[in-house]
């Protein structure tokens, strides 16, 4: 009854079919406005479909499964006297232990509240898991060459399809952190990005094998081009890796701010080699020196304008292009205090002290700086998320979704202890409120931890 008038069948499918037009011209105009990715399945047909059933019993025999893990220096050795069948060998690993990875993740998605589960971007990342679940466990034996290159380019699909993990879990969680309890959400994303990690670098590894392999002029029996064995490095070079990351945040200061960053001064042993994937240490340097110049910078010039977040800059941003920042912007001059990092290579560990005098964080926001899910700091945190789904639609364009990094998903953070616990090393703060913030980064040298899951 609606005002006291009683409504006719037909009444109510007119609403039901006008509402429907309304929700498909809002969602018409959304995707051609900022190219929101259309998500496939619907939770509904997911959640309680016959077929739903069915997956999941087999799912269960994939997650009854112990998950195998590896350690950096297995990496190492066993790409470095490589052999056809041993490719192949690898092969078959991936192949088997990627569906148990992903079976437990997609458990995780499942044990969480039902309106956590419908929410749109948890909804997706949970379809893109259960579609690569499919695809992997169904991937007959590998057997041969071709069959190996069959699998990696399969691999190579599915890694260019879960580039959008990353901010759409990110969006998702900033969506429903009411409904869950921050130390739950914590773990789940903790979990999530850990375990995603860990498939990653057994898809690449295995992946980069195959390339060395199939290239005429690499050497076996040594470490092959510039100290790789698939995508670890056996010389990597505590000072020029800090260096790389100096400069690539150092541009990107000049880029948005339009001033001369802090110098960034590197000492201790800054000759020290080891072995490790840079992208991971690379990652976690980055990050810790962007929040360090970042602090610098608005302590001292406190109304300096971030141009990043004019649509202008963002419009031209296509890609954030990491070589092109290894130019050499050490020795320009600054007015602010300089950042330092010291390097101390220890006999089973290598440790980065990273000391910025930007001010140090306050106690306020102390508690909630490992946090993917701080309350506190959430506004803060997302308020750069509505441009996500804009650079999220660009992955097809640009072959690799760049998320820019003057985006402050708010997650850089925690997302760098992830990147150290995970081949088991630790990261720490140290804090004064008021003058400047020392971050401790430790990696093990000897790569003989075995993959942190948990
Ligand atoms: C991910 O990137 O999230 C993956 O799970 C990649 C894997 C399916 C190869």
């Amino acid at each position: 009854r609606v005002g006291g008038r009683r409504k006719s069948l037909s009444d109510l499918l007119l609403k039901d079919v006008c509402l429907h037009l309304i929700i498909y011209q809002i969602k018409r105009k959304a995707e051609e406005d900022i190219g929101v990715i259309t998500i496939k399945s619907t939770v509904q047909s997911r959640a309680y479909s016959p077929q739903h059933f069915y997956k999941n019993r087999i799912l269960d025999q994939y997650v009854s499964q112990q998950v195998n893990t590896i350690t950096l220096r297995q990496l190492v050795v066993f790409g470095r006297n490589l052999t056809e069948e041993r490719l192949l060998r690898s092969g078959n690993y991936v192949r088997t232990e990627l569906p148990i990875r992903l079976a437990h993740r997609i458990r995780d998605f499942q044990n969480l509240p039902f309106i956590v589960g419908t929410n749109p971007h948890i909804a997706m990342v949970y379809d893109l898991y259960w579609s690569a679940f499919e695809k992997l466990r169904k991937f007959p034996t590998i057997t041969n060459l071709d069959e190996n290159d069959e699998f990696c380019d399969t691999v190579k699909g599915l890694l260019k399809d879960h580039l959008v993990v990353i901010p759409q879990l990110a969006m998702g969680i900033s969506e429903c952190s009411q409904h869950l309890h921050p130390d739950h959400l914590d773990r789940f994303m903790n979990t999530m990005f850990r375990s995603r990690i860990s498939r990653r670098v057994l898809a690449e590894q295995q992946i980069a094998l195959t390339e060395n392999w199939n290239d005429p002029g690499y050497v076996y029996g040594q470490d092959g081009h510039d100290g790789y064995i698939g995508i670890v490095s056996t010389q990597c070079n505590s000072g020029e890796i800090v260096e790389r990351c100096a400069n690539m945040t150092r541009n990107l200061c000049r880029t948005i701010y339009k001033v001369e960053p802090p110098q960034i001064i590197v000492d201790g042993h800054a000759n020290t080699t080891f072995a490790y994937i840079p992208d991971h240490i690379e990652y976690i340097l980055y990050e810790l020196l962007k929040n360090s110049i970042r602090g610098v910078m608005m302590k001292f010039s406190p109304s300096l304008k971030d141009v990043s977040e004019s649509p202008e800059f963002l419009q031209k941003f296509h890609k954030f292009q990491r070589l092109k920042s290894l130019e050499n912007s050490m020795d320009s001059s600054s007015t602010y205090p300089p950042i330092s990092v010291t390097i101390s290579s220890g006999s089973t560990d290598l440790y980065f002290r990273i000391s910025d005098q930007g001010g140090g964080i306050s106690d306020e926001i102390s508690p909630h700086i490992w946090s993917f899910a701080s309350t506190s700091t959430l506004n803060n945190k997302f308020e750069n998320f509505a441009q996500v789904p804009q650079m999220a639609a660009k992955v097809h364009e640009y072959e690799q979704l760049i998320i820019p990094p003057t985006l402050h998903l708010g997650i850089g953070l925690p997302m760098s202890k992830v990147y150290t616990e995970y081949w088991g090393g630790g990261l720490t703060l140290f804090t004064m409120d008021g003058y400047g913030t020392d971050a401790y980064v430790k990696i093990s040298r000897l790569g003989n931890r075995e993959e942190n899951l948990e």
